[in-house]
């Protein structure tokens, strides 16, 4: 027998809120391996020092192999590993068809594939379709001259009046326009100068591309995670935007925005501002003849850095793309959470699978943004709890599971990522603040914060690199005070322990890997949904406290007794006849039907 639906939850001291199951999702019609993986993103320079340079590496990520086949997750997406001159740290890449010597050796890198598989993991590639660096012998051939044959592979135009072809910001400050003195012209920058975009209305730039694409894929990797899809194509009349604002400034009101409102105020301008440059509807013929490609080989998947549900086509088109509004609060309440959920399974296409996540290597630490202050690691559990109950395809960024925090750099001359230094001398520039008040904020707002060397143990230089060993980035401090993998493994308390079981629950309860959704109605304190699975016969209660209050929540779950699947509170067992719960301070509570 299905189990029965789950019928209304009321939570007390709500006085009117009369509470009903509100059915917002249903099950992937035919699960795959990536509907119910968990991804955790590796981003190489940080992960693993296998050769002593300071600068992570293959050899590095085959030895932790094992740490991460016993954390429980799935699947690894790793951040670029091609040859680069890392101006933008690795997404702007060289050469497609090989690794970064900082990062080992092609054969390091098939020892790492093959390792992973070994232990079912499996790993996809970020793919920068977008731009090269301009040390790639392609724009090095397409500089030349405007005549030879590779010019168009890029987006060169002449000037107006004096100046670029056009008013074009890049995201990354500064006019999207670079003269190239060589011929006089112009070549189109979405990002840095070093990145110039690709022309993906040209043929043989196509081919070029694709080929690399069938090289990785022949190697045996499991799929893409498609970097700054919406840039791909631009309008063709390159029309001036209208936007009265520098990209600097909306930037800077983002980052700083106090309440929700105004964050989602400041995202609709910068789509103003970009509005021209990004969301072309070519894209997705091009996103369709790359998932014919993909197609080609079994099993593999296509993950597009994207929260624009466009890009499912009619499932002719990417896999899986991110539900990037879900991290884009301060406070992660129920409500949030709630309203997050609605909308997006409202917007979604029948059959479409979103990737959750709450942290990359562009933004601030889970632990950071969503926990600040007393409880943070209970708020850690929960954002966790997040991701890893709702349904989606979860995205872990390395480092989450044992709490690291953003790392604050002290000294510009520290600063790696190239968006913190633009930050840092617009703050100067644009803001008029003196150097040291710019180097707090741009510290801040950068994005090295959160690239900091992995945390394996509290000796020097956090068991990352060797003591002695000058690591590319400063390790954080905190890898001595328990913010470490060797005494969080010991520790049954542990953030990363918390980990390993709600990993393994998860795994072991199909319900939660590819139920669909029912959201019972709580207040801002309490989130509670229900996961069903169907063909499993299995459905599961989730309920999450998240406030630092006991609460109590009525239920009427239509079922007879709930059995504990998970609890960060002891002492749970079967609860019979369940119509009162009592949640503690943070709870997290998982629970099955019966
Ligand atoms: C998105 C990547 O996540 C980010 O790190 C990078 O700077 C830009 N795309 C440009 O490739």
């Amino acid at each position: 027998m299905p189990p029965r639906p789950p019928v209304a939850a009321t939570q007390t001291g709500d006085a009117g809120l009369v509470a009903a199951g509100v059915r917002l999702a249903d099950a992937p019609p035919a699960p795959t391996w990536w509907h119910e993986a968990v991804f955790y993103q590796i981003y190489p320079r940080s992960f693993a020092d296998g050769n002593g340079d300071g600068i992570g590496d293959f050899v590095g990520m085959t030895a932790r192999l094992d740490y991460l086949a016993d954390l429980g997750i799935d699947a690894l997406w790793i951040s670029p590993h091609y040859p680069s001159p890392l101006r933008d740290l690795g997404y702007d890449i060289s050469d497609y068809l090989t690794v970064d010597p900082q990062y080992g050796s092609l054969d390091d890198f098939r020892g790492f594939l093959d390792g992973a598989h070994a232990r079912g993991i499996r790993v996809i590639l970020d793919l920068v379709l977008n731009h090269t660096s301009d040390q790639h012998p392609w724009f090095a051939e397409s500089r030349l001259s405007a005549t030879n044959t590779k010019r168009d592979w890029y987006l060169w135009r002449d000037g107006r009046d004096g100046g670029p072809p056009n008013n074009w910001m890049s995201q990354f400050g500064g006019s999207a326009w670079q003269l190239d003195p060589a011929t006089g012209q112009y070549y189109y920058h979405a990002f840095l100068v070093d990145q110039p975009d690709l022309n993906w209305r040209h043929p043989e730039l196509r081919e070029a591309m694709w080929q690399a694409v069938r090289f990785w894929l022949d190697l045996g990797v499991d799929g893409f995670r498609l970097d700054a899809i919406g840039n791909l194509f631009k309008a063709p009349e390159l029309p001036d935007h209208v936007s009265a604002r520098s990209v600097f400034e909306l930037w800077w009101a983002w980052q700083t925005a106090t309440s929700d409102e105004e964050r989602s105020a400041t995202t609709a301008g910068l789509t103003e501002l970009f509005r021209h440059q990004l969301d072309q509807p070519e894209v997705h013929e091009l996103m369709r003849e790359l998932r014919r490609l993909v197609s080609a080989y079994p099993d593999r998947v296509l993950v597009g850095e994207t929260d624009r549900v466009e890009f499912y086509g009619h499932d002719d088109e990417l896999n899986l793309t991110f539900n990037f509004p879900l991290m884009q609060t301060d406070r992660l309440t129920a409500s949030w959470i709630r309203r997050n959920q609605t909308r997006q399974w409202t917007e979604l296409p029948p059959g479409a699978w979103p990737a959750t996540t709450l942290g990359n290597h562009d933004t601030s630490r889970i632990r950071s943004r969503f926990s600040a202050g007393d409880d943070d690691l209970a708020r850690a559990r929960l954002a966790a709890a997040v991701v890893l109950t709702l349904p989606g395809t979860p995205f872990l960024y390395y480092g989450e599971e044992i709490g690291m925090t953003d790392f604050l750099l002290e000294d510009v001359e520290q600063f790696r990522d190239a968006w913190g230094l633009w930050f840092h001398r617009s703050a100067e520039a644009e803001l008029g603040l003196s150097a040291p008040e710019a180097l707090v904020i741009s510290s801040r707002f950068g994005r090295d914060k959160s690239r900091t060397p992995m945390q394996w143990t509290n000796a020097a230089n956090a068991g990352f690199s060797p003591e002695g060993a000058a690591t590319w980035l400063p390790t954080n401090p905190n890898h001595r005070s328990g913010v470490n993998v060797a005494e969080q493994l010991t520790d049954a308390g542990s953030l990363l322990r918390f980990y390993r079981r709600l990993l393994r629950v998860r795994r072991r309860t199909p319900a939660l890997r590819r139920g669909d959704l029912t959201m019972l109605v709580g207040s801002d304190d309490v989130l509670a949904f229900v996961r069903r699975s169907l063909p499993d016969h299995q459905a599961c209660l989730v309920v999450l406290n998240l406030s630092d209050r006991p609460q109590r929540l009525r239920l009427d779950v239509g079922t007879d007794a709930l059995d504990t699947l998970f609890s960060t509170r002891s002492q749970r067992g079967v609860i019979e006849r369940p119509t009162d719960l009592r949640m503690a301070a943070h709870e997290i509570y998982i629970a099955e039907l019966e």
